[in-house]
């Protein structure tokens, strides 16, 4: 094997993991939705493409442009965390490496801790007119800290017209990453969940869209995400009611069972977070342990072996020859399935191509995760792997979570 992958250190640090947001607000700010938009009609969403992949990149970027004059920032998408922030001179304590120079923001750009926006990330304000600073942490320790600020974003309908709504987002001056762990190359994090700081939520509050996100990431690379929802499919999509519990508010659906080859496992009752900022799957330890010997059973010992050597993730198996990719083994491979067992025929199908990687030596390894082992308690995650080629659509104003089929190399 190559020296590269030798002296790299713990597998798991290698990949984004951003998820689990600590810092939410609870539902005293979900305010309903006032009763004139329920009326208006809402012609149009807004359509950005991605670029990155599962593997080796480990997560999906998209362009923003911010500000007047207007400058470009990549940011990395995170269905697990709300807001949105920026890496920013402010001046910056502690920025990582970006493509872009930090955002650099005026006096005017302030946000003021009596904004609604601020509350909303429980930050104590005690003087209304002080500054909002802010403090993300993610789910692998990593996080970011810095103050909030308002600013345009210069977007086109997908009807081509064009508009800059002011947002408010974090200035970052202050993030850190876990040990040994490389930070996404990118300007920041665009927050997709479903909280009232997040990006879509102040459109949606100022009439622009209505509440709904979603991603397409392509298995070859590259894929889009979107605002709104008219860019959906009219037939097609299965949807999921979100499930909340009391102190998180995340993407959750459930209760799932896991199928493999259409077999049941025993794995049953699961809660699982959508969460784009994962790279990769995560099943809690029990669940792990179980789908692993499911896997390890249906193993044929003269198609595959163990590829001890391979660390590019915990468990990977090599062939008679290195595999060119991923097709040369995915038929040794069955699809595992996930039943929503509250609603009939609610599935979501995973083929090898959602939950094994191709590396770099010929082999294929397992990209569903041990959890437990990378700190997440008892939480499911489905990440980036497990969503390729499939529309995945986050309605948060039915509550609910659907997805379908698609060719996410084509823009709707
Ligand atoms: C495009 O859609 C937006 C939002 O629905 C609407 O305000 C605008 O008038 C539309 N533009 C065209 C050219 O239809
Ligand atoms: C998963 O991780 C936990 C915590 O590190 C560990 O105790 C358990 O043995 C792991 N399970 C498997 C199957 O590796």
């Amino acid at each position: 094997m190559s020296g590269k992958w030798e002296v790299l250190p713990f597998w798991m640090l290698y990949f984004v993991l951003l998820s689990v947001y600590f810092q939410g607000c609870l539902s005293a700010f979900n305010l309903a939705r006032p009763p004139w938009k329920k009326q208006s009609s809402f012609g149009s969403s807004f359509v950005f493409p991605l670029v990155g992949n599962v593997y080796p990149k480990g997560y999906y970027e998209v362009t923003l442009n911010v500000g007047q004059p207007p400058k470009p920032y990549f940011l990395d998408i995170d269905t697990g965390s709300d807001l949105t922030w920026l890496q920013c001179d402010a001046p910056c304590r502690k920025c990582t490496p970006a493509p872009h120079s930090p955002y650099k923001p005026n006096i005017k750009n302030i946000v003021k801790c009596k904004d609604p926006i601020c509350a909303s990330l429980n930050h104590p304000c005690h003087n209304p007119n002080d500054q909002c600073d802010y403090e993300v942490e993610y789910a692998d320790r990593g996080s970011s800290m810095g103050v909030l600020v308002k600013d345009t974003f210069p977007v086109k309908f997908t009807n081509g017209s064009a508009v800059a709504p002011g947002l408010v987002f974090g200035c970052g001056y202050d993030q850190e990453v876990p040990a040994s762990a490389h930070a996404p190359y990118t300007d920041g994090i665009l927050g997709l969940g479903n909280g009232k700081s997040s990006i879509a939520s102040q459109m949606s509050s100022s009439g622009l869209i209505r509440n709904v996100v979603g991603h397409c990431l392509s298995g070859k690379g590259g894929g889009y995400v979107f605002l709104g929802d008219d860019v959906l499919p009219s037939s097609g999509i299965v949807w999921t009611p979100i499930v909340r519990a009391s102190s998180e508010k995340h993407y959750s659906l459930g209760p799932a069972d896991l199928h493999f080859g259409g077999e049941a496992t025993g794995i049953k009752g699961l809660t699982v977070i959508f969460d784009s900022g994962s790279t990769f799957t995560y099943f809690n330890s029990g669940a792990y342990k179980t789908l692993l010997s499911s896997i390890k059973k249906n193993i044929n010992t003269k198609q595959l072996l163990d590829a001890k050597d391979d660390k590019s993730l915990p468990v990977c198996w090599k062939g008679s020859k290195p595999f060119k990719s991923l097709n040369d083994a995915k038929s040794y491979f069955k699809p595992l399935t996930l039943s929503f067992t509250k609603a009939k025929n609610i599935q979501l199908q995973l083929t090898p191509e959602a939950y094994l990687i191709h590396t770099d030596h010929g082999n294929v390894c397992l990209g569903i995760l041990n959890g437990s082992e990378a700190g997440l308690g008892n939480v499911n995650l489905i990440g980036d792997i497990s969503m390729i080629d499939k529309m995945v659509i986050y309605d948060n104003e039915k509550q609910q979570i659907g997805w379908v089929p698609a060719n996410c190399n084509k823009l709707p």
